[in-house]
């Protein structure tokens, strides 16, 4: 057998601990696969006395984590620290230099700097590999890598943050409310370190960025996705939302446009009977279509101990077996400056949410303003009863296709009517790309 590929691990929380795991249960068989030992060398994180359920006997703990980069018994660094600048970056960077393997599932230092690591990488001849760091058990980075050479990738439409979706699923099917069922998808191992990155939109966008990468050969461009969270969004729109036949998901989508790219992420009611409309809890997807393929769709636990740390073994059992590749397809050399970024251009019917004032005459004045705005309004309903401690009622107008910029200042102009209290809520409808 060739000698061993010796491994040191930095983070040992849900993803490294299940690194750990999977390496102690499989260690011979990945040997087998990959034709040498894989040895778990050394590891970092910051506590030495936390019990992580784990055996880590005969396996050599550094208190300095960037002692893991420098050692020369290593030959792959895995970075599972999280998080875009400081320890983790300051690692990865000075593994490669070093000329060793990264193996990271930090979407958020990919999203930020991947580029520039995919330089370094190339530069000293080694991986940087990141399967986990994309919808966590979805080989999507491997497919798009390999899988997909001969196609030309036409958009990437995904459910692309478990926590998310968890709790999407969990408010629509028990009723629950936001914060509770953020807690469980936290207990679960589900959420980031600062969870506002996935109920904010952010991490979906890290992970966007990467795929629009992948897909579109350009340089990495986390700085122009358009993002917005489900922060937002109540039981009342996922209920509304299904009167009007849609689920309401947090999606990422990247098209290309005439010379630019959309790189978006926001929450968007997409139509039941669609692949990404049934996919639910902590499932994640990525639906692509390629000129020669189609349309695509792969789904999978997005979030987790065991499906990351599956994704990071794949990366590791191709470091093992000497695949070493461009991190993003092409050389970083040859990789696009990002294109023009196109999102005031996106069109799509929309879904609006407000609170009307409960006065004879208000609805006549709300859909004059809208027709006034350019709005035209396909679908309207209006809740009886009470209505809210203020006594404003919610209505909910599906409206025609219309530009960004005409929503934008219609949801403005509504936000200043007398009969209408607070802002309202916008939600896009995506369908065409969808069936
Ligand atoms: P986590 O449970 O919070 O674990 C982070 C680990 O890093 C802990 O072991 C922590 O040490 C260690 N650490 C933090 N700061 C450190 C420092 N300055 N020096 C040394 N060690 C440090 O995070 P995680 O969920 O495993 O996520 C790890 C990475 O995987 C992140 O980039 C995340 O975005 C990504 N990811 C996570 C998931 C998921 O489902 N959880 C899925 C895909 C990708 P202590 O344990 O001693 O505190
Ligand atoms: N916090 C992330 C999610 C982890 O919920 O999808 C997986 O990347």
């Amino acid at each position: 057998m060739t000698q061993a590929l010796r491994i040191g691990i930095a983070g040992l929380g849900t993803v490294g601990a299940g690194v750990v795991k999977i390496l102690a249960a499989r260690g011979r068989h990945l040997a087998a696969v990959c034709g040498r030992e894989i040895k778990l060398v050394a590891v970092t994180a910051r506590d030495k006395t936390k019990d992580r359920g784990i055996d880590l006997a005969g396996v050599r703990w550094e208190d300095d984590p960037m002692a893991v980069a420098s050692a020369g018994d290593i030959d792959l660094v895995i970075e599972l620290i999280g998080g875009s600048e400081g320890t983790a970056r300051a690692l990865v960077e000075a593994a490669l230099k070093a000329g060793k393997h990264v193996a990271t599932a930090n979407k958020a230092l990919l999203a930020h700097h991947g580029t520039a690591l995919a330089r370094l990488a190339e530069a000293a001849g080694v991986a940087l590999n990141y399967e986990a760091a994309v919808a966590g058990g979805i080989p999507i980075v491997k497919t798009m890598r390999e899988a997909l050479a001969g196609n030309e990738i036409r958009s990437v439409h995904g459910i692309l943050n478990g926590t998310c979706n968890y709790i999407l699923t969990e408010m629509e099917t028990t009723g629950r409310d936001f914060a509770d069922v953020l807690k469980d998808a936290q207990a679960l191992g589900y959420a980031e370190a600062d969870p506002t990155f996935d109920v904010g939109g952010i991490d979906a966008a890290h992970k966007l960025a990467i795929l629009a990468s992948l897909a579109f050969g350009t340089e990495v461009d986390f700085a122009n996705v358009h993002i917005e969270g489900i922060d937002k969004i109540s039981a009342t729109d996922i209920a509304f939302a299904a009167e009007f036949g849609f689920k309401v998901k947090l999606l990422a989508i990247a098209e290309k446009g005439e010379g630019g790219v959309v790189q978006r992420v926001h929450p968007a009611l997409v139509p039941v009977g669609t692949p990404l409309a049934a996919v639910s809890g902590v499932y994640n997807a990525v639906a692509l279509d390629g000129d020669r393929v189609g349309h695509l769709v792969l789904e999978g636990r997005g979030a987790g101990e065991g499906p990351t740390a599956s994704a990071v073994i794949s990366d590791v059992v191709d470091i093992a077996r000497g695949t070493i590749v461009p991190p993003f397809i092409l050389p970083a050399a040859q990789l696009k400056p990002p294109a023009k970024p196109l999102m005031d251009t996106h069109k799509s019917a929309f879904y609006l949410r407000l609170r009307a004032v409960d006065r004879a005459g208000s609805m006549a004045a709300i859909t004059r303003a809208l027709a006034e705005a350019s709005i035209s309004i396909e679908r309207i309903v209006q809740r009886g009863g009470k209505g809210d401690d203020t006594g404003r009622l919610p209505v909910v107008f599906i409206t025609h296709e219309t530009d960004e910029g005409t929503m934008a200042r219609a949801r403005a102009l509504l936000a200043q009517h007398e009969d209408v209290a607070g802002t309202p809520l916008v939600i896009r409808i995506e369908d065409g790309e969808l069936r």
